[in-house]
């Protein structure tokens, strides 16, 4: 019996010497001082002892428990103190690390360009105007002079919504020239930005959603010749003083005449290259003079008054600017793309 408590009590020894976590160390004193630990049975064993051999393996038996006891105790005293220290040091604070600099949110791109469009067009005179993005067929379509087998009203280009019925995401920023001249007198000067909706599929130049900036001037004396040195500064205010800009004769409902509007190419000025397919100009959109059927059909009469409209896409404005060739690009939320504004 006293050969097994030495053996057990030296083997107890040498694990806590041994031993490198409190984890561990737990453990060791589980398998010897635990309830059914080696050590604990060896104690519960000297009542079965004959009577003149208890008073001496007792004895034996409890300072070996107190020796395993104290070291246990001091090995757990050291260890925790090591491994405060451990955490202390992965805990500390390194005051001379650089600071990380803060993220810095910004306006996207066709926000900023819509801002400079506003701008540009605030200093002739214009000024903003605003209409929702779900309007009626008679602002959308029907007061635009636009009949009723005109290719736009097809099911195809316009999204519709269910209820109420005759409701429909606007296909172009135009019906918010019928919101103003039917709320007020002339003369107009507004420019009214804002998204459009068609049923497009989606391509490098296709978004079924998208922006347009509309311009309206109405007054006695409006002409195309006005139209044409407004977009003339908007153009040179924008895109620098060299750009030009020419008029195609084309056809609009709302418009006559009407034009298609070009710029001339800011990559090769003029001369031709793969962004301008070697023509020398970029198409921006449509313009024209006021079909005097608009005019009838918001109570202006065409007899005094004249005017002049154009339309933007403010994407194209802006791939044309920055040289940009998918128009999926602005709507991706990607920052590699979106930190170059
Ligand atoms: N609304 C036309 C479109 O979306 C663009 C346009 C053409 C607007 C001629 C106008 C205009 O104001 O006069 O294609």
């Amino acid at each position: 019996m006293e050969g097994k408590l030495a053996a057990i009590a030296d083997a107890a020894k040498g694990a806590i010497a041994a031993c490198g976590s409190l984890e561990a160390l737990e453990e060791i004193r589980v398998r010897y001082l635990g309830r059914k630990g080696e050590l604990t049975e060896l104690l519960k064993s000297v009542s079965s002892l004959p009577p003149e051999k208890r008073a001496a393996f007792g004895a034996a038996a409890n300072r070996a428990k107190q020796e395993v006891s104290a070291l246990l105790e001091s090995r757990k005293a050291g260890l925790s103190a090591e491994s405060d220290a451990r955490r202390r040091k992965a805990d500390a604070l390194d005051v001379t690390l650089p600071g990380r600099r803060a993220w810095v949110g910004r306006r996207h791109p066709l926000s900023q360009l819509m801002d400079e469009v506003i701008e540009i067009f605030h200093g002739l005179g214009f000024s903003v105007a605003e209409g929702p993005d779900c309007e009626t067929e008679w602002n959308n379509f029907e007061a635009l002079n636009t009949p009723r087998d005109h290719p736009s009203w097809n099911l195809q280009d316009t999204f519709y919504l269910e209820k109420p019925p005759n409701l429909l995401m606007r296909t172009h920023t135009s019906p918010v020239q019928i919101r103003v001249m039917e709320s007020q007198k002339p003369p107009v000067r507004i420019i009214a930005p804002g998204r459009c909706y068609r049923r497009d599929a989606i391509d490098a130049s296709h978004m079924p959603v998208f922006y347009q900036c509309e311009g309206l001037y109405v007054d006695r004396d409006a002409s195309l010749a006005d139209l044409k040195a407004t977009l003339t500064y908007f153009a040179r205010q924008l895109l620098g003083e060299d750009v030009k800009i020419r008029f195609r004769p084309h056809f609009f409902p709302f418009t006559e005449p009407s034009v298609e509007y070009d710029f001339s190419c800011v990559f090769c000025q003029g001369k031709g290259c793969r962004v301008c397919k070697q023509s020398g100009w970029l198409e921006i959109s449509g313009a024209g003079m006021v079909d005097p059927n608009v005019f009838n059909k918001v109570g202006y009469d065409p007899e005094v008054y004249s005017g002049y409209a154009w339309g933007m896409g403010l994407e194209r404005v802006a791939m044309l600017r920055y040289g940009i060739d998918d128009i999926r690009l602005f709507y991706q939320g990607d920052l590699r793309f979106l930190e170059q504004f």
